[in-house]
């Protein structure tokens, strides 16, 4: 109930309207955001790597609705992997494929993502692709696979929603075209005719695309760069500890050394289990969002866990 509350209002033009000028708000945003400044961000990435952890930094934006808008996310991104190759950071980017285009006009999406994937390659520089919404999914994939043919295979991953019926045909097409995939459960406010509705099945289907990702990960051998820039084929992306004890536990029941999967998490959540996994021998990668668009991202969160709502009210009351 709360979570499709928090769903709704994150695409709401009055809620955000209200929000983003409400102080409180955007203090207890920084939790989850790393600034509002490419600079910030570039710090927080600097601390996590001295950690031991790799980052995947996203500009904060979505759903664009000009041309022009579009563009200039566009222009931004490739400022950002200009900056990333200055600074020798070890992180990729991620980006919404809504924020170069793709709701406006899917030609002009590709062509911003091919811009993009140009300099990233000639930096050095791993893209990964984020997973919207359920009517977004064909499109992105689309945009994804063509990207692999034009020879962005090494550049490019996408991202992989347990929660919808469809995504164990999604991986076995990706994995045919020796693609790599981040997987998490999925943040949308999905539909019972295209999504599990329940926990459970989500979880369950988490677990199955697991071993697939990880057979798949055995059969290739490829591990993460030394640098840490280029994942393996499977990222599992989740804060949950029972899908990570699975994946642990199946990777050493196949034989899968540490260094072919890695562990993603969101920036300012589970930092005590991210260290856990540093120190176990595990690749770590944490996405670092930030942006003055952090109202969608931010009440995200906040649907994933209502309970961090109160948190924030009970800290903001007691000063
Ligand atoms: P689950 O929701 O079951 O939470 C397990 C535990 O994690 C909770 O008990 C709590 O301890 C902690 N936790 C989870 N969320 C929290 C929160 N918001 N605040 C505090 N604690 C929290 N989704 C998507 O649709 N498209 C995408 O491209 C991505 N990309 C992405 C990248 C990365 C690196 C991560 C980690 C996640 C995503 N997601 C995503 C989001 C993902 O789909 C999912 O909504 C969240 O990760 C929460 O699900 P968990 O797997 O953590 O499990």
């Amino acid at each position: 109930m709360l979570r499709s509350l928090f769903i709704y209002l994150s695409k709401a033009g009055w809620a955000r309207r209200i929000v983003m000028n409400w102080g409180v708000a955007q203090r207890m945003s920084s939790r989850f955001v790393a600034g509002e400044h490419l600079d910030q961000a570039v710090e927080a990435i600097k601390g996590l790597n001295d950690r031991g952890i790799n980052a995947t930094l996203d500009h904060l934006g979505e759903n664009v609705t000009s041309p022009e808008t579009a563009q200039a996310a566009a222009e931004e991104i490739l400022n950002i992997l200009d900056r990333i190759a200055e600074e020798g950071i070890r992180s990729g980017i991620s980006v919404k494929l809504s924020q170069i285009g793709l709701v406006l006009d899917k030609a002009l999406c590709e062509k911003n993502l091919l811009k993009i994937l140009t300099r990233a390659q000639q930096l050095g520089i791993y893209v990964r692709i984020d997973m919207e919404d359920s009517s977004l999914v064909e499109h992105t994939l689309s945009c994804y696979f063509q990207a692999l043919e034009h020879g962005f295979g090494g550049t490019v991953g996408i991202v992989i929603q347990s929660y919808l019926y469809r995504s164990g045909d999604d991986v076995r097409r990706i994995l045919n075209q020796e693609g790599t995939i981040r997987l998490c459960k999925g943040a949308y406010k999905e539909p019972p005719s295209v999504a599990y509705p329940k926990k459970q099945q989500v979880d369950q289907n988490f677990d199955h695309l697991t071993t697939l990702l990880l057979d798949r990960s055995l059969e290739v051998g490829e591990p993460i760069s030394p640098d840490g820039v280029f994942p393996p084929i499977p990222a599992l992306a989740t804060h949950d500890e029972d899908r990570i004890d699975f994946a642990v536990d199946y990777a050493k029941k196949i034989g899968l050394s540490k260094d072919m999967l890695e562990f993603q998490m969101l920036y300012g959540i589970r930092t005590d289990l991210q260290h856990e996994l540093v120190e176990a021998g595990f690749p770590v990668r944490v996405y670092v969002p930030y942006g003055e668009q952090w109202y969608p991202y931010f009440t995200r969160r906040l649907a994933e866990r209502p309970a961090n709502l109160w948190f924030f009210i009970s800290n903001y009351f007691r000063g």
